[in-house]
């Protein structure tokens, strides 16, 4: 065996200290990384290709520079007049932010060393880096996977946070985000849907803090704007009482997020009716609609179905399952819900509603966005909410039999 230098051992129980952090200053942002960046620390920053990555970390970055943080921009894709072109359409070119444009690790390296120790150094994007010591072409695997390991190297010994930026490519082409991920102390990936101006960034990692966070933006002509109120923008295209339409009331970590579910239940002329989903699990749906079916007589096996969550906002939480529910058979009976009402609730294969985690904050979320009546899943931790009616329900039959009995409140007549 070679000889190992003794190194103390340690007892679970004794000092901790939290990390030191710098504040970006952009507050969704700063969410998501649980409070800042954390010194000597390295983070993924991934996406689709033209989903923002660049506007959203020269505005972190500007915003970083004008606090009086040394910030080094390091930019192997485009060209400094590019970079500069976009910090001014972003109105944040007066910012001290250095700049460079280069992509050999050890040139940015030696670079990064001869001047004062910067707090944050961005690299966007790692695809275009590369080692003199690996010899396969930028992009490969080997290539992003060492430039990567000397910038963490560096990001530990200096004590400067990096952010390395990282474009998630068709399989097989180049090395993507993954291929670092097991590296870097947290990972976030920025999300959004073509056609759809906002975006998500969600922590996915994080060594220093929780990963259920998530930070929305939207995106304008001057770059990214922070969306303090995330249910205000997903319910902005909010059709009252149309039928079809169910508000979920959602978590997204510790954070209430109000989206509206829309179903078209439609009689098919095809032998195997369709079913389609948009920003919802298609595994999740068919359960639903076994449920329905076995438990609450409910027939859709003759019916197209088709589900769609407002704004493109996706959805994975099985809470989800009863603001569903209800949309499809406020579709199928053409009955609009009542005005001003959220769901909430997991239904099991036996038909029961399970109780969900965090319904205090997702009924104040609901009462202080104006809604009248909550229907959620009996046992849910709830707290009375002023101006929220509670209707607590045992089982999706019980929904179905309020929503389907003409005289009960839950469903207006039209
Ligand atoms: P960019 O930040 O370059 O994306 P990425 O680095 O992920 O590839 O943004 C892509 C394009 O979108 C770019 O042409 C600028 C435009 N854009 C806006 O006009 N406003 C915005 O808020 C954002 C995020 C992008
Ligand atoms: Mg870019």
């Amino acid at each position: 065996m070679g000889k190992g230098r003794v190194v103390p051992l340690e007892a679970l129980d004794g000092d901790t200290t939290d990390a030191p952090r710098i504040k970006t200053g952009i507050s969704e942002f700063d969410r998501v990384t649980g409070g800042g960046l954390v010194e000597g620390s390295a983070l993924l920053v991934g996406g689709d290709p033209g989903i923002g990555k660049s506007t959203l970390l020269m505005q972190a970055s500007a915003a970083l520079a004008k606090a009086g943080h040394p910030v080094v921009y390091v930019s192997g894709e485009e060209a400094v007049a590019q970079v500069r072109l976009r910090a001014q359409r972003l109105g944040v070119a007066s910012a001290p932010v250095q700049l460079v444009a280069e992509t050999n690790v050890e040139n940015i390296i030696t670079t990064l060393q001869a001047h004062t120790k910067p707090a944050l150094v961005v690299l966007d994007s790692i695809q275009t880096l590369w080692s003199e010591r690996v010899e396969s072409a930028p992009g490969t695997v080997s290539q992003v996977r060492s430039a990567a390991q000397a910038m963490i190297r560096y990001a530990k010994k200096s004590g400067a946070a990096i952010v390395l930026v990282g474009h998630v490519t068709k399989e097989g082409q180049i090395a993507g985000p993954r291929v670092v991920e097991h590296m870097v102390d947290a990972v976030l990936y920025f999300e959004g849907e073509g056609g759809h101006h906002f975006r998500i960034l969600r922590g996915v990692k994080n060594r220093f803090g929780p990963t259920d966070e998530i930070g929305v933006f939207e995106m304008s002509d001057l770059g990214l704007r922070e969306v303090e109120n995330p249910s205000e923008l997903f319910l902005g295209e909010r059709h009252k009482a149309a039928p079809g339409a169910a508000v979920f009331a959602g978590m997204e970590g510790r954070r209430p997020v109000l989206v509206e579910i829309q179903a078209l239940v439609a009689e098919s002329s095809l032998g195997t009716p369709r079913r389609a989903v948009v920003g919802w699990d298609s595994a999740r749906l068919a359960m639903i609609l076994a449920v329905l079916e076995a438990h609450c007589g409910v027939r859709l096996g003759n019916h197209d179905v088709y589900l769609n969550v407002a704004g493109g906002y996706r959805i994975s939480e099985p809470a989800a399952d009863l603001a569903v529910a209800a949309a499809l058979v406020s579709s199928l009976a053409n009955k609009p819900l009542p005005d001003n009402s959220v769901f909430f609730g997991e239904v099991s294969l036996s038909g029961h509603l399970r109780p969900v985690s965090q319904a205090a904050g997702r009924l104040k979320e609901a009462g202080k966005l104006g809604f009248e009546l909550a229907t959620y899943a009996k046992g849910s931790e709830a707290m009375k909410q002023p101006g929220l009616r509670l209707n607590t329900i045992n089982t999706l039959a019980d929904l179905v039999v309020e929503l389907l009995s003409g005289d009960n409140e839950v469903l207006q007549r039209t």
